[in-house]
């Protein structure tokens, strides 16, 4: 499987919570490796862009009020297979049913306020990413 980058987002959930270190440590012990980081709030109009992609949801509105309520830490993410292993990582979307061992299975119960986001794809890493780092 060949070298690929991946984006995550500390929500503003994990970082009111000082989880952002023992988060990244998980990458990094992994093997993973951090080529960008950003510390930020999203704007509501950056936080609809990042999450077009449920613009048709009932949770829409709900989930770009949380997303920009606080503080978040971007990384990008660079190692073998990272799109699937980091979505491995952090679990199941929901984190009262996330299995233990996973990020958001070890640090959440909440389903918008679930500590992480991944991108599902190349296609959504670039434009996640562009979206916060450009
Ligand atoms: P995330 O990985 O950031 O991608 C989209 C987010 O939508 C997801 O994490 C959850 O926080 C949120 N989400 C998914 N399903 C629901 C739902 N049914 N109600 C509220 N939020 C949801």
């Amino acid at each position: 499987m060949a070298t690929e980058k991946t984006l995550i987002v500390v929500k503003p959930d994990g970082f009111k919570r000082c989880l952002t270190g023992k988060i990244l440590s998980r990458f990094e012990d992994k093997g993973f490796k951090i080529k960008d980081l950003k510390l930020f709030n999203f704007t509501q109009q950056k936080a609809e862009q990042f999450y077009s992609a449920h613009k048709a949801k009932s949770f829409f509105n709900e989930l770009v009020s949380f997303i920009s309520s606080g503080t978040v830490v971007a990384c990008i993410l660079e190692g073998n297979n990272a799109i699937n292993t980091v979505r491995i990582m952090i679990g199941s979307t929901n984190s009262f049913e996330a299995a233990a061992g996973t990020i958001r299975g070890d640090f959440g119960l909440g389903l918008t306020d679930n500590v992480i986001h991944a991108s599902d794809s190349s296609e959504s890493f670039i434009k996640e990413s562009q979206v916060i780092f450009s």
